[in-house]
């Protein structure tokens, strides 16, 4: 039996619940025999016949199918390598305009590295093919996208210029080998190569948060998604409008609000905290928070920092240790560019010190992580999956996907072993953890297998 469909039968199983369907119900509704949905619930049937079902349970109920339709895992035991080979294949070359206008001039090629269905970034190798003798963010051989809606981090390898623009300003900076950056969506950039005998390549991943997530209630709602906005450059304003958004969804007014507040004998000033010029002091949001059944922290945002648009790491500024300690020094770790708007996102340039390194003292994370040999020597990965090790070897320019919660380790072959990791959640972040935390039951979630009331004895 398919362990997909096995997973989607039990996916329909919970949906049904949702609906308050039984099966006789349901297939009553659906106009299939009932023993056809028994089975396709079972995870018995074909794949046709699961399809058929999600399709005449969205013609018939107001659900989305391709939430029912999970994704189907396609890595092998937790990981998915690409190897260096498979990755040149993939290989586009794009053209972009040069300071004479001509449009056939290559600018960037493209290789796709490790992928998978279920990690939330898309990581490319670009190499930078356009070659500038100056680092002059108006040089007109540089051509800055649109900007993009994913997040991105960038690792550099090479003499590579970055460049970008935020509100109307140009910048540059020169970027070489273990440098890195963060780029906020939307916001122009661009790369070039500062010496064309040299190597001059980055590692992009772009990723979506919690908003990509939401892509199908944004698209549905057009321009009213601006009302879903606060003022994230000025906490003040943010906690007055985040304050009007509780209020408006609890259907109280100013005076309703002035009212409770006495009664509960609270001494907030309400006009005060919904003016956003206002300072909002902790012990007042506090008491406002009580009074709306909100936590604190629904009231706030994290503080803006104008450094944070774009965010630049250089080797030489990295936070450097050893890990796991200076007494047993595996691997030496330099933590790459961060920002606080993102706390699940975190890169690290990693040089693996020893041959034999094994797996307890290795890394263990509930984040995606994406892991990209950029030196000389083989690497020996070994991983741990349902209790049973495995090993694979990841040479020069491979690259690999490791899914949540699989331990690992490296040991470099011979020569520099030198590999960029990157992290960052899935759709599982730090608040659905906490919603999940709350269940009475956490293995039904993923194996659903019963209806939502007994009617046996
Ligand atoms: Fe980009």
């Amino acid at each position: 039996m398919s362990k997909f469909l096995k997973l989607v039968g039990s996916r329909i199983l919970s949906e049904a619940n949702d609906l308050k369907r039984t099966i006789t119900s349901m297939s009553q509704e659906l106009g299939i025999e009932e023993s056809m949905l028994q089975s396709v619930v079972n995870g018995d049937a074909s794949y046709e016949d699961v399809l058929h079902t999600i399709g005449m349970m969205e013609k018939i109920y107001p659900i989305d199918a391709s939430d029912i339709l999970l994704i189907e895992d396609d890595c092998f035991e937790g990981v998915k390598i690409m190897r260096s080979k498979q990755s040149t294949e993939t290989s586009r070359i794009f053209n972009r305009l040069d300071r004479h206008g001509s449009t056939d001039r290559p600018y960037y090629e493209y290789r796709d590295t490790a992928m998978s269905k279920l990690a939330p970034f898309k990581p490319e190798w670009i190499k930078e093919l356009r070659v500038v003798e100056n680092s002059d963010p108006e040089n007109p051989d540089v051509v800055y996208n649109n900007g993009h809606f994913m997040h991105q981090i960038t690792f550099f390898i090479g003499p590579v210029n970055f460049y970008w623009e935020v509100n109307g300003e140009k910048f540059c900076e020169e970027m070489n080998t273990g440098d890195s950056c963060y780029i906020t969506p939307y916001w122009k950039h661009s790369f070039t190569s500062r010496d064309k005998s040299k190597t001059a390549l980055i590692l992009a991943i772009t990723f979506g948060g919690d908003v990509r997530r939401s892509q199908k209630e944004l698209y549905a709602y057009g321009s009213r998604i601006k009302n879903f906005v606060v003022n994230s450059r000025n906490s003040n304003s943010a906690t007055s409008e985040l304050l009007n958004f509780h209020m408006q969804n609890e259907n109280l007014s100013i005076e309703n609000v002035s009212t409770l507040a006495q009664k509960k004998k609270i001494n907030i000033d309400i006009n005060k905290l919904l003016d956003p010029s206002t300072e909002k002091l902790h012990h007042e949001k506090e008491e406002i928070a009580s009074l709306l059944n909100i936590s604190i922290s629904d009231l706030e945002i994290t503080s803006y920092l104008s450094d944070e648009e774009v965010v630049v790491t250089h080797r030489s500024n990295c936070q450097e240790y050893k890990y796991p300690s200076d007494s047993n020094q595996q691997y030496k770790i330099r933590s790459l560019a961060r920002t606080k708007k993102m706390p699940l996102l975190k890169s690290f340039d990693i040089s693996v010190l020893m041959d034999n390194n094994d797996i307890s003292s290795g890394f263990y994370s509930g984040l995606h992580t994406y892991i990209y040999n950029y030196g000389e020597s083989d690497i020996l990965v070994r991983w741990v999956s349902e209790s049973t090790e495995f090993e694979d070897y990841l040479n020069p320019n491979d690259s690999m996907y490791i899914q949540p919660f699989i331990q690992y380790s490296f040991s470099k072959m011979s020569g520099e072993a030198n590999i960029f990791c990157a992290r960052t959640c899935g759709a599982i972040n730090i608040s659905t953890m906490k919603e999940l935390s709350y269940f009475s039951d956490v293995e039904r979630v993923y194996q659903e297998n019963s209806c939502w009331f007994n009617n046996e004895k």
